[in-house]
């Protein structure tokens, strides 16, 4: 087989309800991702040439889906060494979750978190500098996640980057390796491997690209087995 079959089964990440602490360990092992396998890299990476071509502070960006927000943190970090006024309004549906965001991004007056529906971002058309969704497309079927492809190229006035692992061979063994032999949490040994087997493959990335009529959208490949979705501002190509 060339991919690991698709599942459709349920993450634990978006349940209501579980036992608070090992909760909190499977947010701490998606953050521990995002540090270690080049989640946070990547959008700063990305970030850094949309500032270059943006005219006009504060930068305004909108992260879909955010979860503890420590990719939005990372992101005021990165400003705040620069010198660069930024807004980061962070939205996620899960109240729990929030909750959490909140505490973590406490004494970052950045950040603005709001709970919202991917599917409806209570946003105005074209009224993000930059809108970001990260590791969160697998949270949807195909259909359900054109429609987020949709809501976020609505708001994104500037260009957009979307991210999410690739359902590959390496990442499923890579995720199955991370979370059992460097994690303790039991429901991030089951929500890691599952997210592989729930995303899509490479040609899936280009057909949910061209259902939801990106236009101008770049599709790259992160060497850490994750699909890119990227439209840079003006249809540049950001290289
Ligand atoms: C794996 S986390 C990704 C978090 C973060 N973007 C990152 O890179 O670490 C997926 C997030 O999608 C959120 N989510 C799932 N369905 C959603 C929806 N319909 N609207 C908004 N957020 C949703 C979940 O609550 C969860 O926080």
């Amino acid at each position: 087989m060339r991919h690991p079959p698709k599942s459709q089964a349920p993450e634990f990440l978006d349940m209501r309800g579980l036992e608070p602490r090992e909760f909190a360990g499977l947010l701490a092992a998606v953050r521990r991702t995002n540090r270690w396998y080049g989640g946070r890299t990547l959008v700063l990476r990305h970030l850094e040439r949309f500032a270059a071509v943006i005219p006009g502070r504060p930068l305004v960006i909108v992260d879909v889906a955010t979860a503890s927000a420590d990719i939005p943190a990372a992101i005021v970090r990165w400003a705040r060494t620069r010198g660069l006024a930024v807004r980061v309004v962070a939205l996620d549906l899960h109240p729990d979750i929030l909750r959490v965001a909140r505490r973590l991004t406490a004494g970052l007056p950045e950040v603005l978190l709001v709970r919202a529906d991917a599917f409806a971002l209570p946003l105005a058309d074209r009224s993000a500098d930059v809108v970001l969704n990260a590791l969160a497309l697998h949270h949807f079927s195909f259909d359900e996640a054109v429609r987020v492809l949709r809501e976020i190229a609505r708001v994104a006035r500037g260009g957009f980057v979307v991210n999410d692992v690739l359902r590959s061979w390496p990442a499923y063994l890579g995720a199955l390796a991370d979370t059992w032999l460097l994690g303790r949490n039991r429901l991030a040994r089951h929500d890691g491997p599952l997210s592989v087997r729930r995303s899509f493959t490479w040609e899936e990335f280009g057909a949910l690209a061209r259902a939801a009529d990106l236009d101008g959208v770049e599709i790259r490949r992160h060497r850490l087995q994750r699909a890119v979705l990227v439209r840079w501002p003006d249809g540049r190509d950001g290289r």
